[in-house]
């Protein structure tokens, strides 16, 4: 490209801000074109925004005639004139929209191959409605070809707004004196539980790096360098089970501090939060309500509450400790709790159908509950299919517990063990707030989850809640006496909004002698000591700053600030639920040579391997690289046939093998289809189901039909209950 064509370039979103009449270059993507013979209109795209271009032959033949064999996503230098819209013409859903572009030449920089689904998120007409947008295509062929997928506007933005965020958060830190220092990714496993990415050493065969889990101990050995104030926007790998807000890596904002206490983190947390958090217009007031672990387990049954809605439990156990109701009295007997909560006014959007049917037999016994206990309080009354089982008093008793009044539901969960109930009730609690819509939108919660027991016991063995640096809120401890040990809590905090946690940390020990009660009371022998953490252990040893930190995931937090439906929205190359990559199909396997070079293929495998089967490895990787194409097993059909009720033959399982097998590989090889000429996805023909006058004889047996059909329980299907973990 001449130098002249990037000098000149006026970006597509500011072209508003031209004189009219001005003359100027626009590079871009063509995002929507419209032929109208005589004219031609293309909506030309950037990182800015949009712009219309019109190409009329009047003006510049040539010009026009390449217009017309532009298609969408073609890349494309347009020179041209800012020229006013008329009033019937002007489209208020792009920001350029009162004046257009009449274009003098048109170079086109690359021709666009075929799209696996629609980019243009705006329409070219006021008010027009466009094809459904991505958002709407399987989340797999959007990360298969991510790229395309980031040259939607509507996840554009996202990047630039957490790029606006990370820059306050650098801005704010830079100021107060903290300093960026990189720590290192190829490191020693970290004590922050989850399991290890590995890599293997190829000078020391047998040996090898992890990745970090975080910088904790780099961080803290920064502090005992004498770097009192250091912060890292730093990527995490953990290994462990996956959910919704989980990346196998991940964006920490790592911080740490010397000569602090809780308070000056605090405070410099929620003022960074409260910036991070205006680039997306949320405003956050304040200091942070803080709330004890305890409260947080006994009130909202979890430790990350969602507190954007009221609804906190209240203990029966005492309240009705004589009951004579026969399913609460036998748990009060086996030492077990009773715990409920209130839905102010909801008792006509709770029907006795909903409660019954629905929530007691069905949704809490899948979170994990035997069932649910329900009352009405309507015509200054309790309701409920069990209140004759209730005594007068109970009942008020019961009224008084939830403060209960006319048009309020109580729900009751008991059970012999206080975490079935907290866990059932807390996932009840989130339940009903997005069935009764209880939570406003843009409505942010942020508070400080503190004092929470510094172990937990897990058969008979210590683990440390937080790890094992976390100071504890007493140093005099018997790192011998369990009890005392249990009841110790730690100097650690959570920040959590919305019922997610977004960060966490605490003080640290900096002493030898508390860190040596520590593992001692973990159970840790001087071996193993040594072993994990000597290195760090002679640091103490040499001196160690009172100091503290924490770390908030920046994935987590800025999806939350921009309302994004999932953290991958706002990873540009992200890893699917499975922890794979779809677009290069990380992880994959790697060939019998580097392997051995890293000498993870030791001669003796091999040689099992020849011995055995007759198999040379290299061939063995062919076979199994092949079998890839078989990407669906036997055992697969089989277990989803069971699972639909189905019973299939053998031949039945292997056809159904061979098809869906097919299906697949025809979906894996569509990018190399020669689809050059198919316009996608703008001639959808209307479906209509037709008779197949051909068909119908054999088609219509019956029995044929329903032979594999599920079996009959009454009059329902008889299916089998899958839980979603
Ligand atoms: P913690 O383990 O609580 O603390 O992690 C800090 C924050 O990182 C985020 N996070 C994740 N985000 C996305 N995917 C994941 N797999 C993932 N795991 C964690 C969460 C979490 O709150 N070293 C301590 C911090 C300290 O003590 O200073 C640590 O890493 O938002």
């Amino acid at each position: 490209m001449a130098d002249v064509e990037w000098r000149k370039r006026v970006y597509c979103g500011k072209v508003g801000a031209c004189p009219l009449g001005a003359s100027l270059t626009l590079m871009g993507w063509v995002d929507a074109i419209r032929d109208h013979g005589n004219l031609i209109f293309i909506h030309l795209r950037d990182i800015s925004g949009i712009v219309q271009v019109v190409f009329d032959p009047a003006r510049n033949q040539a010009t026009h005639l390449a217009a017309c064999s532009l298609r969408e996503e073609d890349i494309v230098c347009v020179k041209g004139d800012v020229v006013l819209r008329d009033e019937d013409r002007r489209n208020p859903i792009i920001s350029t929209g009162d004046i257009e572009v009449y274009a003098d030449s048109l170079i086109c920089y690359a021709k666009s191959g075929t799209l696996p689904f629609p980019i243009s998120e705006k329409a070219m007409i006021a008010g027009e409605e466009i094809e459904a947008g991505a958002w709407k295509v399987d989340e797999d062929l959007r990360l298969r070809f991510r790229y395309l997928d980031l040259r939607r506007p509507s996840l554009k933005e996202l990047f630039i707004k957490r790029h606006k965020i990370v820059t306050v958060i650098r801005e704010y830190l830079n100021a107060l004196g903290f300093l960026e220092i990189e720590t290192p990714v190829l490191t020693k496993s970290t004590p922050e539980g989850a399991r290890d990415y590995l890599v293997p050493s190829r000078i020391h065969h047998g040996r090898f790096y992890a990745l970090p889990q975080s910088p904790q101990l780099f961080k803290q050995l920064l502090m005992m360098a004498g770097f009192d104030r250091y912060y890292q926007i730093v990527r995490c790998f953990r290994d462990e089970d996956l959910r919704p807000n989980r990346q196998p890596e991940f964006t920490q904002l790592d911080m740490e501090m010397s000569f602090i206490d809780e308070e000056f983190i605090y405070r410099t947390i929620e003022e960074l939060m409260a910036r991070a958090a205006s680039v997306a217009g949320v405003v956050l007031s304040v200091p942070f309500p803080r709330m004890s672990y305890k409260t947080a387990v006994d009130e909202y049954g979890t430790d990350r509450p969602d507190t954007r809605f009221a609804m906190t439990f209240e203990d029966l156990t005492k309240v009705i400790s004589e009951t004579s109701y026969s399913v609460f009295r036998t748990i009060i007997e086996r030492g077990g709790v009773i715990k409920g909560i209130c839905a102010r006014g909801q008792a006509g959007n709770l029907s006795k159908n909903v409660l019954q049917n629905e929530y007691a037999l069905n949704i809490v016994p899948s979170f994990g509950a035997r069932g649910m206990t329900w009352m009405k309080f309507v015509g200054g009354q309790l309701q409920s299919n069990i209140a004759q089982f209730f005594t007068e008093r109970e009942k008020e008793s019961i009224v008084d517990c939830f403060n209960a009044m006319e048009g309020d539901v109580i729900m009751m969960i008991a059970d012999e063990s206080a975490d079935v109930v907290n866990k059932a009730l807390c996932s009840l609690r989130l339940h009903l707030a997005e069935r009764l819509s209880l939570i406003k939108p843009g409505n942010f919660s942020p508070l400080w989850v503190t004092n929470f027991p510094l172990f937990e016991e897990k058969e008979g063995r210590l683990y440390s809640q937080h790890h094992p640096f976390t100071m504890p809120d007493q140093v005099d401890f018997d790192p011998q006496n369990l009890r005392m040990l249990l009841n110790l809590n730690s100097r650690a905090y959570d920040l959590v909004v919305n019922g997610e946690e977004l960060g966490g940390g605490s003080i640290r020990i900096h002493d030898m002698d508390t860190q040596k009660k520590i593992f001692e009371a973990l159970g840790l022998n001087e071996q193993e000591i040594r072993e994990k953490f000597g290195f760090f252990l002679r640091a103490l040893e040499q001196g160690a700053p009172p100091h503290g930190g924490i770390a908030l995931g920046m994935d987590r937090m800025v999806a939350m600030l921009l309302n994004a439906p999932s953290i991958r929205d706002v990873i540009a190359f992200p890893k699917n639920r499975s922890a794979v990559c779809p677009m290069t199909q990380a992880p994959s396997r790697v060939s019998g040579e580097q392997l051995r070079e890293l000498g993870l293929l030791d001669k003796s495998a091999e040689e099992n391997l020849l011995e055995h089967t007759g198999i040379e490895y290299e061939k063995e990787q062919d076979r199994t690289i092949a079998a890839d194409s078989e990407k669906i097993s036997l055992e697969e059909v089989n277990k989803v046939a069971a699972l639909a009720r189905l019973r299939l033959t053998k031949e039945e399982a292997k056809a159904i093998r061979k098809d869906l097998n097919s299906v697949l590989n025809y979906v894996a090889s569509i990018s190399e289809l020669d689809t050059d000429s198919i316009k996608p996805m703008s001639h959808v023909l209307p479906l209509k189901n037709v008779w197949r006058e051909d068909k119908h004889e054999d088609s219509f047996r019956a029995g044929a039909i329903l032979k594999h059909g599920p079996a009959l329980e009454g009059k329902y299907f008889k299916v089998p209950r899958i839980l979603e973990g």
